[in-house]
């Protein structure tokens, strides 16, 4: 096997299009609490375990999934991942970018990436809203990029597929996901830092994924649902059951932007 991150991914994207499609207009990531949104999506034409392609880890956590589908949504082919991997999970960067780079190898100019957030703005945010990422504040401590390519991130999440988001969902409110590594969710000041700093989610996945995609000149959609309110700012603690019931009970408004926002791209 390949140990050039980006042959590596080539590698699994010829091994998923001798399998399924040919290739592919779009990727979505569908992480914790997006799972069921994902049978929203459409019946898969095909369906491999990770482990089938070179590259790919079992995800650790349960509920994180770990297949990826080919699926057929109006006229475009939907290349579906059902979990993904974390930077905690401790086994470096290039794991976790590497769907999004076997995605981009395998054709896709868009990338739909979901995850799972804390909210902080308990007054305006409830609990099982899908949120729009306008813009990411990576504090993971990584970066996928190596060398001297300085990529420009002024607009990572795109302004016209946000648009296209809002006008299928009118109600979606945007806002600025923050990003750790993780494993632990975060001490009451902790998140008291993140909202002084801007943010209004905060989860442990999604900024690399998305600075990847931008590499290969993708367009990003990106969009939280809220699973709990961050620590403080609520009574309750966290609990990994609470993420996974709040997906469950909006998997079908989730399902359904999905569908409609690639149908319309
Ligand atoms: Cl409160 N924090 C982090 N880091 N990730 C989360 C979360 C909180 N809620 C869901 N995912």
């Amino acid at each position: 096997m390949q140990n050039n991150p980006y042959e590596l991914a080539r590698e699994a994207a010829t091994a998923l299009t001798e399998r399924t499609f040919e290739k592919f207009d779009v990727a979505l990531v569908m992480g914790s609490g997006w799972v069921p949104a994902a049978d929203v999506i459409g019946e898969p034409e095909f369906e491999l375990p990770f482990t089938d392609l070179p590259g790919f880890a079992a995800p650790a956590v349960q509920g994180h999934g770990g297949k990826v589908r080919a699926v057929r949504v109006g006229d475009k082919n939907a290349l579906v991942f059902l979990g993904r991997t974390h930077l905690y999970e401790g086994r470096g960067v290039d794991p976790v970018v590497h769907g999004v780079r076997t995605a981009l190898a395998a054709g896709v100019e868009t990338v739909v990436l979901t995850n799972a957030a804390g909210g902080l703005r308990p007054e305006k945010q409830k609990i099982g809203d899908p949120v729009l990422i306008g813009d990411h504040l990576n504090l993971s401590g990584a970066n996928p990029l190596t060398g001297t390519s300085f990529l420009d991130l002024t607009e990572v999440y795109s302004k016209r597929l946000r648009t296209l988001a809002r006008s299928v969902d009118p109600e979606l409110d945007e806002g600025v996901y923050a990003a750790f590594r993780g494993p632990t969710y975060e001490t009451p000041a902790e998140i008291r830092m993140l909202q002084t700093l801007g943010a209004d989610l905060i989860g442990m996945s999604t900024v690399l994924e998305a600075i990847a995609a931008r590499e290969g000149g993708a367009e990003v959609l990106g969009i939280s649902l809220v699973t709990n309110i961050a620590a403080g700012l609520s009574d309750s603690l966290l609990d990994h059951e609470e993420v996974l019931a709040a997906g469950l009970a909006a998997a079908e408004r989730m399902g359904r932007l999905l569908v409609t926002v690639v149908e319309r791209l």
